[in-house]
This record gives C-alpha cells, structure tokens and sequence, in this order.
C-alpha cells in the first residue's frame, strides 16, 4: 500500500521524493506517456495523486493528458483516493473551465473570448477588446503563449508571424488586468488548507514558473534567487477563504490561485495551478514547507485508505 505519483516530468519530482522520503512515507511514481490500460485490472491499493501538467505536450508528452485521463477515470471507477482527480484534471488543461467554475463561484474573472479552431477570427474578436490586451493558449501552464499586445495591429503582425496555434486549438484573448503593484499573488491550498500566499515579480515579464528544475531554459524561469518570488506575509487564512472554499467544493486537493489586484481596486483570479512547482526560496522561508504540509496530508489519506482496506477485507472474510 503506498502512495502513487502521475505525473509527466522526472524533474519536478525530487522536492516531493525527499518530503515523502522524510516522513517514511511508501510511494513510487507513474510517470504517463501512453502505455496499455488493462480496463478489466483491478489499481493497487493505495493512495493516488495526480499531478499531470497543463505543459506536458512542450516536453514531447502528447498522449499523457489522454493517458492520464484514463487511468483516472479507472481509479476512481474502482474507488480509489484520489487526490486532484478527474474533474480536477480538466481544470489544470483548460482556462475556459477555470474562468467557468470561478466565475461560476462568484469571483471576479477577466473579461475574456475564446476563439476555437479558426485562428482568422481572432483578428476580429481582438477588436472587441480594448488594448492592452492579452493572448494566451488555453491549455497552457509556465506562461505558454501569453503575450500582451499595445496596438490591434502588433497583434495582426503577430497571427501573420510567429503565432503556435494552441495545441488543444483554443486561443483566449484577454482583459489586460493592469496591476497595482508589479506582482501577481499566488495562494497555495493543500487537503482544504491555507499554506501560505507568495507574490512574483512581473517587472521582468510574464513567465513565472517557481520550478526548481523546470523543463525550460533559465530566461524562463528564473530561480536565480533574485527575489522574483517571495513569501507574503501580509495575507492570511482568513484572506484565502474563497479560494479555499472552491478548492473545497472542486476537490482540489492540492493547488495554486493566482490573482491580481488592479489599480482600479480589484482583485482578479484568472489562473488555477493544480501541480504547482514551489519555490525554493519561498519553501525555505515557510514556516512549514509545502512539500511538507503535503506529505503530511498524503500520509494521513494513506493511512486513511489502509484502515478501509482492512475493514473491506476483514468484512469480507
Ligand atoms: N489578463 C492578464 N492581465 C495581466 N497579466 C496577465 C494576465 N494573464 C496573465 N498575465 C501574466 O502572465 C502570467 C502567466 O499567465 P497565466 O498564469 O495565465 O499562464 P500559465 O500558462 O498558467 O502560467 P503559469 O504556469 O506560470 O501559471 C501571469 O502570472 C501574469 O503575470
Ligand atoms: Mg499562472
């Protein structure tokens, strides 16, 4: 009985391994990227977490959504524990379904079109927004495709040259959410629970994934401990209750908010990360590590499921 990890990326295993390892917890991962699924096996006993990337296709893993999309409906078919399970899955590959359930929550979104299939049409659609405005890939994760546009012909320019079409084909065009401050807020949830907020520096651009090891090149993803993230200390659990109430209600078990807050006094989420890389810097300056705190409430769902393996078995004997 241990804890099984599905994932995509051998390099953002290693901060997890060592917490799982510290607390002498069983695991092993399930690193998917197409395979043959046994529909009539019955999944080992155990506990389940998924954290397959929205970005998995950049490293060559195109099958792995739909792989993990299988295996998760599998488990959780046979009842399973799973954490970040299958409705879970379709938050972390689609921001149309983020802005959905979080407009849906009450919070506030930024204004935003799809444009499905025929990338002409986004020409057009454009228009309907103010500049600055933002494009970005729906299926995205470590930045994938945003960019900010200042004139509706630097963003004609661009559908002509240069332009990747999304790879699940839907490309949004975005309110421009002009911030405060420049920084974004993210807010950490694990088992339904407040961890801790950090902010990043947008000074520098928009790509801002916190991985130690990220499958990018360093102008990417900066961890060069240049302060780009740090911990804020000045939010608290009581200011994250409606994230961690809609983590709640879609059983996110572990994941990520970001937000930001506007010049004209507003607080806009409009991305949700269900397999967030933390920051190095950040974790050390933690009172509790996240990798940690998950650990922890990985080990508690393992205990949990051998208590009821036991009971099933002994019933049934
Ligand atoms: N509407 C917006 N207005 C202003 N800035 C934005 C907007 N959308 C995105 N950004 C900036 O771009 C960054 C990346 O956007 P977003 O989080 O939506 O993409 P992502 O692919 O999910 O990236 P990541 O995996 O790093 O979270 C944001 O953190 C923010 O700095
Ligand atoms: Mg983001």
């Amino acid at each position: 009985m241990r804890i099984h990890i599905i994932h995509e990326n051998d390099e953002w295993l290693p901060p997890f391994a060592a917490a799982l390892d510290a607390a002498g917890l069983p695991w092993e991962a399930w690193h998917l990227d197409g395979g043959v699924l046994d529909l009539d096996a019955v999944p080992p006993e155990g506990v389940y977490w998924s954290r397959m990337s929205a970005s998995s296709h950049t490293r060559g893993h195109l099958v792995s959504k739909d792989h993990t999309r299988s295996v998760l409906s599998w488990l959780e078919s046979h009842g399973r524990t799973v954490v970040n399970g299958r409705r879970v899955l379709e938050l972390e590959v689609s921001k149309v379904d983020q802005h959905a359930a979080l407009r849906a929550a009450g919070f506030d979104v930024p204004r935003t079109f799809a444009v499905i299939g025929d990338h002409d049409r986004a020409r057009e659609v454009a228009r309907r927004l103010p500049v600055p405005f933002i494009s970005k890939d729906n299926q995205g994760g470590k930045g994938l495709g945003v960019q900010r546009f200042d004139t509706h012909e630097a963003f004609d320019r661009y559908l002509a040259d240069g332009f990747v079409p999304p790879v699940d084909g839907t490309l949004l065009l975005q309110e421009y959410l002009q911030p405060a401050l420049p920084r974004i807020t993210r807010v950490e949830i694990v088992g339904g629970e407040f961890v801790y907020a950090l902010t990043a520096d947008t000074s520098g651009g928009f790509e801002l994934c916190p991985a130690d090891a990220c499958a990018i090149d360093d102008a990417f993803c900066p961890t060069d401990g240049s302060a780009k993230f740090q911990l804020r200390r000045d939010f608290t659990a009581v200011d994250a209750a409606p994230w961690v109430a809609f983590a709640r209600t879609w059983g996110i078990g572990i994941g990520g908010f970001e937000f930001i807050e506007t010049v004209d006094g507003r607080r806009v989420t409009y991305d949700i990360n269900t397999n967030t890389n933390y920051n190095p810097d950040v974790e050390a300056e933690a009172a509790v590590p996240a990798a940690t705190v998950i650990a922890g409430y990985l080990g508690r769902l393992l205990a949990a499921a051998g208590s009821h393996a036991t009971v099933t078995s002994s019933s049934r004997a």
